[in-house]
């Protein structure tokens, strides 16, 4: 485990599929730091928002969901057995079906509406009061937490991320032809990028890192050199 001089708060960003998570997993078992994936709590209110039959066909009933989100409740809790954080939505776990392609779907509608944003940054917010954390999405180094101490913005191409998502949804077994993922991927893209509220933009402290060409091993000795910069 790397020593820190002082507690700090790390903010990923980037685009869908290239990695943040597992990167920021990593980076916080490091530091033995908490890790928040902003992105399960959007996929969260998106489950509760299918669950209540408020989306039809992708169009979102965004006054009803509006006046339902104070009842939304989202936490982590470690799976004892797997050692894995799960998302809970109102005490049930719903981390399988978060990650289904179903809710990839319908999951940038949501993150578009005002009001869903603003309930959940206040929520992460609250997260990163003590500090001692990672936390990956679109918008943690712009609007969660913009004075972050060390700000990362992720990218790699479209080719190598959809096989990525490919690999990742074949060995869950869930069935999804590449052309279906690489279309998926780039429309949230698309929409992450130019929805008005809080849109994926890097940073202007952000320090990019494409992966497209890297292992997991050469992402980490990246990152130990930003963390030896920022210490000296
Ligand atoms: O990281 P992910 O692919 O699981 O995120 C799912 C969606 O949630 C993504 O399409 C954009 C949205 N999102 C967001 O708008 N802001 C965040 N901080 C995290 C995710």
């Amino acid at each position: 485990m790397i020593q820190l001089k002082q507690p700090l708060v790390i903010a990923l960003d980037g685009h869908s599929s290239c990695g943040k998570s597992s990167f920021a997993k990593a980076i916080a078992s490091e530091l033995g730091y908490l890790y928040i994936d902003s992105g399960a709590m959007y996929r969260a209110v998106t489950w509760y928002a299918m669950q209540n039959g408020l989306i039809t066909n992708g169009k979102v009933d965004v006054s009803s969901l509006i006046t339902k989100l104070s009842s939304i409740d989202i936490d982590f809790r470690l799976n004892s057995e797997s050692l894995k954080y799960e998302t809970f939505l109102n005490e049930e776990n719903i981390e399988g079906p978060i990650r289904s392609l179903e809710v990839s779907r319908n999951v940038s509608e949501i993150s578009t509406i005002k009001e869903v944003r603003e309930r959940l940054v206040a929520l992460q917010q609250k997260m990163g009061e003590k500090k001692n954390i990672v936390m990956d999405g679109r918008d943690i180094g712009t609007v969660v937490f913009p004075k972050a101490d060390i700000k990362i913005f992720m990218t790699a191409s479209l080719e190598v991320r959809t096989q990525r998502r490919f690999d990742e949804l074949k060995a869950k077994g869930i069935a999804a032809s590449a052309k279906e993922v690489c279309e998926n991927l780039a429309r949230r893209d698309y929409i992450d990028q130019n929805r008005e509220e809080s849109p994926l933009a890097k940073a202007d402290d952000a320090i990019i890192l494409d992966n497209s060409d890297m292992t997991p091993h050469q992402q980490m000795e990246w990152f130990f050199k930003i963390i030896e910069k920022y210490q000296s």
